[in-house]
């Protein structure tokens, strides 16, 4: 701090507090600068953000505290928007050393880093996000920042151990969740301790009534029963109603909180675990979580709430009457016994029968998702077979477990009614034995206590079965859930400006589970701005080669670089986004063709939509389309024809203008005129980026500056068209067999797609 007051002159704070922002005379200040604050204080915790990465809220000119906060939040920060007097900024900093800053928030829309303060001199040391780290904070005191800043401030942190988005999930991780809620947990004990005691009330009038006022016809005690009966019956009703409340509001938002949670996880599991998982499955599988919180909000707290009703209600009843008391508690123990004796054989059938609901889940799911296929060969009665089976067996397995519960059912009841009525055949005995024992009232009173002893015991058992449900839809979740994910490589890693250049270095790859590499030692190198087309069989490893440039798969051993970065380094969602991909069969989401190309993504003009389309070949069929581009796309796009969804694809992929291109068979499932009006498009395309053209059509590939032919997980060669129709027999044989009909005319690449080519 003394180094930062010597430095910082007396007449610089004014001058540059007055002006409205703190640094504000420069230009390019303003807005910027609350993004620029954010990224320094995110550098202070050892994270980099990226001006691309952040997203203003709709109709945001200045960044709001909300949507910064998102932003830091997103890439693993925690991140709090606040509103504080003056004095609290003293406090602010917290007791990390160095102590992170904190960002002002400015009137104007600008922003001021906190970056020291005094409080013995009531002085607070600012600095401007976009000036060089080397100059001077400025010392500020309140007249003078209350002129540019009215409270607001933006707290960074860095996640405390592991974020919520590391953490397994497991009962503890959502019991924690749920604790989160103590204070209003607090008042629903409270109100369900005060009720359990209040439910002894109405009892112990019963058995005053019976004895004192029927006897000795005492109508006053009559009249202040009533009134005690009445106050405590509406003190109930209150008491309940707030219970009821209390807990609706904990388990909406224990629930909003687990719909993030799931969801983010959800979207942090790589690529892989959806292929090797059906859809079906993994939905019905994080349906249970529902269950779970259904289950600690509604069952779990319940019953341990009634628990409390036996810690007034067992002294009582052996105050009444200690024979009959232990005849109750007794019997609430062999109901829970009996319970428990089940406990193994139901949970065994219970276990089987969730992965029967949850395959019957997986075959529902698939057939929606796959009904165009189901329809178009007449497969309905293929799947309706394997939904009976499928349903029969869940169906079987559900009667199985239902009837095994019945038994312990069936065996509790009689114990049950003897609480109630047994007892009170008991006690009259007691009470003709020993006129000074138990009288009548008494014995009534006793009679209705009785039941409420063993509610709560029986719950306790009935917890246990339950929570063996409950087990099992834990470990569904968990299943889904707790698998690796790529958050990490989200978040952290490189992010450097690339180029194009892309080297695969003895790079040797195997799928999961995969006997043979699907890439052996595969080595090649092509400069920036290459066109690179990839030929080779049928699972020669061509896909393979595009999946690992995108981090679908990362478990390679050799390198993988790109401009020289292994892309292990590179953060994921910097790769991801610098890549522009187009699959053979391109999923386009529910909306209008303007947002299906931009995507969603931030800063995207009009302009530049059409100027994506034309470069997709796109813009003149939509514009033939009756909305052009507000044009609805249907779910699963069936509004437009496959030609027209590719090259939409095709926009969406060039419209971020990707450093990096990938075709995977984009134009395989094209008719001649739309392939050659895509393929006419490539090299326009292809101009400033790296190109990988994975086809099987060899003439959609000649104009390739570099042809890599692959072979059974090999790179045979690397070369133009022209040399490799001299030197390499696999593409001299994939060539002669596309172009048996120009016999003779080897080399010459059929005529219809350069002339339609130059025609563009
Ligand atoms: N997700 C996956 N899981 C396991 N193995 C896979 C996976 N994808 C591909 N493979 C295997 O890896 C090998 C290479 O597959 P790849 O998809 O790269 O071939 P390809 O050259 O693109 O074939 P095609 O021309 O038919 O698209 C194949 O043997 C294939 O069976
Ligand atoms: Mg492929």
């Amino acid at each position: 701090m003394d180094q930062l007051t010597s430095t910082a002159s007396a007449n610089d704070a004014p001058s540059l507090i007055n002006a409205g922002t703190i640094g504000g005379d420069r230009p390019g200040a303003g807005p910027q600068t609350r993004l620029m604050a954010v990224i320094a204080v995110a550098r202070h915790h050892g994270l980099d953000l990226h001006l691309e990465d952040f997203r203003p809220a709709l109709n945001e000119t200045v960044p709001s505290p909300a949507s910064l906060a998102a932003w830091a939040r997103d890439q693993g920060l925690s991140a709090k928007a606040e509103r504080v007097r003056w004095k609290h900024l003293f406090k602010l900093q917290g007791s990390e050393r160095p102590a992170s800053p904190v960002v002002l928030l400015l009137k104007d829309g600008g922003a001021g880093l906190l970056v020291g303060s005094d409080a013995a001199r009531n002085v607070i040391w600012i600095r401007d996000p976009a000036a060089s780290s080397s100059d001077p904070a400025i010392p500020v005191d309140e007249l003078r920042l209350s002129q540019a800043w009215d409270g607001e401030v933006l707290l960074i942190r860095r996640l405390r151990g592991d974020g919520e988005g590391e953490q397994r999930f497991s009962l503890a991780w959502l019991m924690g969740l749920v604790a989160k809620e103590k204070w209003s947990l607090r008042d629903v004990s409270i109100a369900s301790i005060t009720l359990s005691a209040l439910t002894i009330i109405p009892p112990l009038l019963v058995m005053t009534v019976v004895d004192r006022v029927v006897t000795h016809h005492s109508l006053s005690t009559l009249v202040l029963l009533s009134t005690i009966l009445l106050i405590t019956t509406m003190y109930e009703t209150l008491l309940g109603y707030a219970r009821r409340e209390l807990v609706q509001v904990v388990s909406t938002r224990v629930d909003a909180r687990l719909h993030l949670h799931v969801f983010n996880r959800l979207l942090g599991l790589p690529l892989d675990y959806f292929e090797k998982n059906p859809a079906g499955q993994i939905n019905y599988r994080l349906m249970q979580v529902w269950k779970i919180r259904e289950f600690l909000t509604g069952k779990l707290m319940g019953t341990f709430l009634d628990m409390f009703t036996l810690v007034f209600l067992v002294p009582l009843l052996f105050w009444m009457e200690p024979t009959l008391a232990w005849i109750v508690l007794v019997c609430a123990v062999v109901i829970a016994l009996v319970i428990m004796a089940f406990l193994p054989a139901l949970r065994k059938v219970i276990g089987k029968m969730t992965i029967a609901e949850s395959e019957k889940a997986s075959t529902m799911v698939e057939t929606v998702h796959g009904i165009r296929t189901v329809k178009s060969l007449a497969l309905e009665p293929q799947r309706r077979s394997e939904w009976d089976e499928r349903t029969a067996k869940a169906g079987k397995l559900k009667l199985q477990a239902g009837r095994l519960a019945n038994w312990p059912q069936t065996i509790i009841n009689p114990i049950e009614s003897f609480i109630q009525r047994g007892v009170i055949m008991i006690g009259a005995y007691i009470a003709m034995q020993d006129t000074s024992g138990i009288a009548v009232g008494g014995l009534v009173a006793f009679m209705m206590l009785g039941s409420r002893v063993t509610q709560p015991l029986v719950g306790l058992a009935r917890l246990i079965e339950d929570f063996e449900d409950v087990r099992a839809s834990i470990g569904q979740v968990a299943m889904v859930l707790n698998n690796p994910n790529e958050t990490a490589a989200m978040q952290g890693g490189l992010r450097p400006k690339f180029q194009g250049d892309v080297t695969f270095e003895g790079l040797t790859f195997t799928y999961p589970g995969a006997k043979l590499p699907a890439l052996d030692k595969v080595s090649f190198e092509v400069p920036a701005g290459t066109m690179l087309g990839v030929v080779g069989r049928s699972g020669s490893g061509k896909s393979t080669i595009t999946r690992l440039l995108q981090g679908i798969n990362r478990e390679y051993s050799g390198f993988l670089k790109i401009d020289g970065v292994e892309l292990r380094e590179i953060n994921l969602t910097h790769l991801r986004r610098s890549f522009g991909v187009v699959l053979q069969d391109n999923f386009l989401f529910r909306g209008t063709v303007r947002d299906n190309i931009t995507a969603g993504r931030p800063g995207l003009t009009l302009e530049d939509v059409i100027k994506a389309s034309r470069l997709a070949g796109a813009e003149e069929f939509i514009e033939r389309l009756p909305q052009g581009y507000d044009t609805w796309i249907e779910e699963g796009s069936a509004n437009l024809s496959g030609g027209q969804r590719q090259r939409l694809a095709i926009a969406r992929a060039v419209i971020a203008d990707p450093r990096l291109m990938i075709l995977d068979e984009a134009t395989s499932a094209l008719d001649p005129e739309s392939e050659a009006l895509v393929n006419a498009n490539l090299t326009r395309l292809g101009k400033g980026r790296t190109m990988v053209i994975v086809s099987h059509r060899l003439s959609s590939l000649v104009d390739c500056n570099l042809i890599l032919v692959m072979d059974k997980g090999t790179v045979v060669d690397l070369a133009p068209h022209r040399v490799l129709l001299e030197r390499c027999a696999i593409y001299k044989m994939l060539w002669s067999q596309q172009n048996r009909h120009l016999d003779g005319a080897m080399g010459r690449p059929p005529p219809l797609v350069p002339v339609l080519a130059q025609g563009d």
